[in-house]
């Protein structure tokens, strides 16, 4: 009963603080290796639930862009910043594979110390010849935009005739087996015709498929892209989510066991989101965010202004916001629970005795609820808690969805082929600053 309130009051908190001013470039540089995302904005169709920057396909586009991409991490180099692991999003990396490639040897050539390296795709690009360049290019995590097996559902998003029915969806991945540690299916629930009967059956379908890794995650939104929704796909009932996210506790448990509220692995730990993993990380590309030093930055989403940027030897970060000491211990709390376990040397090393003594109204609100455990070593979340972070999780990702829209708003005549002229949600003010290298401390 008192989730929903929970959950309203920090969804208006999230879209508060996705404010962002103009910046005048990437932090310092960290003294340690921190995290890398790069962000690969082309898909071959555009989704309409989707609310991730992306555009449409088109090999020169691409190609110029990897290119720039190349560029930018030779000068984030050259400023003396060095990364410890890699996640390639999107979009869909994968759109030209030998593109994607190369980028990753560059980056593992500038990084010899670099671990783990994660891509995204889709299955239609689960082919031998790519998934042989991936494993070697040293990807040790795949992850695969399923969604649903149910093939009324993929038609519905408009994945059917690009991305395979459930048949074929099966086939690829059996092909993918065996050959990433960690091969993740992405899955959505909460689908507007999604019925308890076709989740159930997706969670079947997993179970079966030869996936070590499935992140499930409810239906995120945002104003522009329901509105689409709402046309082609319908419109998804909120008040089935309890019922649904149980659902997939109860049928995916004990084959699989949760690593975050809504990413589960089987067998041996894989490789996880690096949200979770990973406190600070850069991003690189159009469309990306990242966070280093106390500071949330965003680089441009127009991608003629980020190739024109890099060419000009500047980073593509036009946008920051400095996050305060509170905001920051809070981020810790969300994101670290979101893994289940925070642990308290990690926070007395990080903060002292601060941690607890600011966020105790926090701490005892979530212990109340059930929602949060203590123990002698640090909190982490009951099952009824994981259902509350996945509100908390999804508002917090509707939030930067809608502050995708709009950045993709102010772009849209460079975006001409896509309805996207109807965020109506109002501007965040962004001044769009120089963005240039900080010097080095
Ligand atoms: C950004 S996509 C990249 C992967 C690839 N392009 C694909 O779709 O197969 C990563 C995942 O985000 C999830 N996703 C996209 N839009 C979403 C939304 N509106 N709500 C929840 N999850 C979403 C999907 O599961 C998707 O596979
Ligand atoms: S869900 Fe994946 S394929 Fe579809 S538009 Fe989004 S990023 Fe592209």
């Amino acid at each position: 009963m008192f989730e929903p309130i929970v959950a309203a009051i920090f969804r208006r908190e999230a879209r508060r603080r996705m404010r962002l001013g103009s910046s005048a470039g990437i932090a310092p540089v960290p003294a340690e290796p921190v995290f890398l995302y790069l962000h690969v904005p082309f898909c071959e169709v555009l989704c309409p639930y989707c609310s991730f920057h992306r555009v449409r396909f088109e090999e020169g586009k691409v190609r110029r862009y990897f290119a720039a991409l190349r560029q930018e991490l030779r000068h984030y180099h050259a400023r003396g910043f060095r990364f410890n692991g890699l996640y390639v999003g999107g979009g869909t990396p994968t759109v030209v594979p030998g593109e994607l490639v190369e980028t990753l040897g560059l980056v593992r050539e500038l990084n010899p110390g670099l671990s783990d390296i994660s891509v995204e795709t889709n299955p239609k690009d689960l082919r031998d010849e790519v998934l042989d360049a991936l494993v070697g290019a040293g990807v040790g995590r795949l992850s695969v935009g399923v969604q649903t097996f149910d093939d009324g559902l993929l038609a519905e998003m408009q994945r059917l005739e690009k991305y395979g029915d459930r048949a074929e969806i099966l086939g690829r991945l059996a092909a993918a087996a065996g050959r990433f540690r960690t091969l993740n299916v992405d899955m959505m629930w909460n689908l507007p015709h999604q019925t308890e009967a076709m989740l159930e059956a997706d969670v079947a379908a997993v179970i079966a498929s030869p996936a070590n890794q499935a992140s499930f995650y409810p239906l995120m939104q945002a104003p522009a892209s329901a509105r689409k929704m709402a046309r082609t796909m319908g419109v998804a009932p909120r008040r089935r989510l309890r019922d649904f996210y149980e659902r997939i506790l109860a049928h995916l448990r004990p084959e699989f066991t949760a690593t975050s509220a809504w990413c589960f692995t089987r067998g041996a730990p894989g490789i996880d989101e690096y949200l979770v993993d990973n406190g600070e990380y850069v991003g690189l590309g159009s469309g990306a965010f990242g966070y280093v030093g106390g500071t949330v930055y965003a680089t441009t989403f127009s991608l003629n202004s980020y190739v024109d940027r890099v060419e000009q030897g500047l980073s593509g970060v036009t946008g920051e916001r400095p996050i305060g000491a509170r905001e920051q211990m809070q981020y810790e709390l969300l994101v670290r629970l979101f893994g289940l376990r925070l642990g308290r040397d990690r926070v007395r090393a990080r903060y002292g005795r601060r941690f607890e003594r600011g966020l105790w109204p926090e701490l005892l609100a979530f212990r109340a609820l059930g929602a949060i455990r203590e123990d002698a070593d640090g909190w982490s979340l009951t099952d009824r808690g994981m259902y509350l972070w996945v509100q908390m999780m999804s508002a917090f990702f509707e939030s930067v969805n809608a502050f995708r829209e709009q950045m993709r708003h102010q772009i849209r005549a460079e975006l001409e082929d896509e309805a996207v002229g109807e965020a109506l949600v109002p501007l965040a003010e962004i001044r769009h600053g120089p963005g240039r290298f900080k010097r080095a401390r």
